[in-house]
């Protein structure tokens, strides 16, 4: 009995779970140790950002994630499906999204066409995807530019479409790999409470990459620091704070309070190199 009841506690803590990494290596072809060994699990709903230096394998992380890259040892679930959780090789673009820290739209294409690229991929008649990509347009704050190029539209807008690219397929999780990191100090606030209220209304996991202290303590439920290369955990920092988030928490003594404790987290994963 004890046993039936501990393993049924096993499994209703692996269905919260939408991403488990365990033991996870990755050494590329040139012989580069990038990650590992790397252990992450975030909960399903759960917005978390992982934070390190340049080159501790941040981005390795989310493409093993999305399956965009084997791990080279051990384990990678992801939920593909509603209370379930199984090992898998991913197929890319399958219940992921992915925004990268360039838009990387197409040029010849506006807004629409870009944002409906993914549903054309899988085979979505033509008025339904219209249809879905304007939706996605609208969530993002751009119904009004769905027929604009790229080359009209400004910074934060093509981040906006990009964004929008990757919530069309109704992922259930969200990778964000610096996505704002090109824009300026307002433009990246203004981003960064629309993701916000976003995630509270769409309810996706988010696993955002950032270099920034404050994003990643505005924005996240918990800050997970990496060691330099190769990157493994270095602190697990949960930010406990009433939601939702707002201008006012971002000039409170909480946030600065929290904003100093991952700095210091951070401080060993910089410390003998450059940082540059
Ligand atoms: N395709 C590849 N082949 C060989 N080495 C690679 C490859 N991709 C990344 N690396 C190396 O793996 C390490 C981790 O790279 P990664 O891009 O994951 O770092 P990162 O944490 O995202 O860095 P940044 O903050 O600068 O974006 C780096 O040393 C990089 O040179
Ligand atoms: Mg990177």
């Amino acid at each position: 009995m004890v046993a039936s009841s501990s393993s049924s506690a096993v499994e209703a803590s692996l269905t919260a779970l939408a991403v488990s990494l365990r033991g996870v290596t990755k050494v590329y072809d040139n012989g580069v140790m990038a990650l590992g060994p790397f252990d992450l699990a975030v909960r399903k709903g759960e917005f978390i950002s992982l934070l390190g230096p340049s080159g501790c394998g941040k981005s390795t992380a989310l493409r093993i994630i999305a399956g965009l890259g084997a791990p080279s040892s051990g384990t990678v679930r992801v939920a593909r499906h509603e209370g379930e959780v199984q090992p898998r090789r991913v197929q890319p673009g399958h219940g992921i999204g992915f925004v990268f820290q360039e838009p990387t739209l197409m040029p010849w294409a506006n807004a629409r066409e870009n944002v409906r690229l993914p549903l054309r991929l899988a085979g979505m008649p033509k008025a339904d995807a219209r249809a879905r990509a304007d939706e996605a347009l609208a969530s993002v704050g751009l119904a009004d530019f769905a027929d604009s190029f790229p080359r009209e539209l400004s910074g934060g807008m093509k981040m906006r479409v990009s964004l929008a690219r990757a919530l069309v397929t109704d992922p259930d999780i969200l990778l964000m790999d610096e996505p704002f990191a090109a824009l300026d100090e307002i433009t990246r606030f203004r981003l960064n409470n629309d993701l916000l209220a976003l995630w509270r209304s769409l309810r996706k996991t988010v696993i955002f990459v950032t270099h920034s202290v404050f994003e990643s303590v505005y924005l996240s439920q918990r800050v997970v620091v990496m060691t330099a290369r190769p990157g493994r955990i270095q602190a697990d920092i949960r930010i406990e704070t009433v939601e939702p988030r707002g201008e006012e928490f971002r000039t409170s003594a909480a946030y600065s309070d929290y904003c100093r404790s991952v700095s210091a987290a951070l401080a060993p994963s910089y410390s003998g190199r450059s940082t540059l």
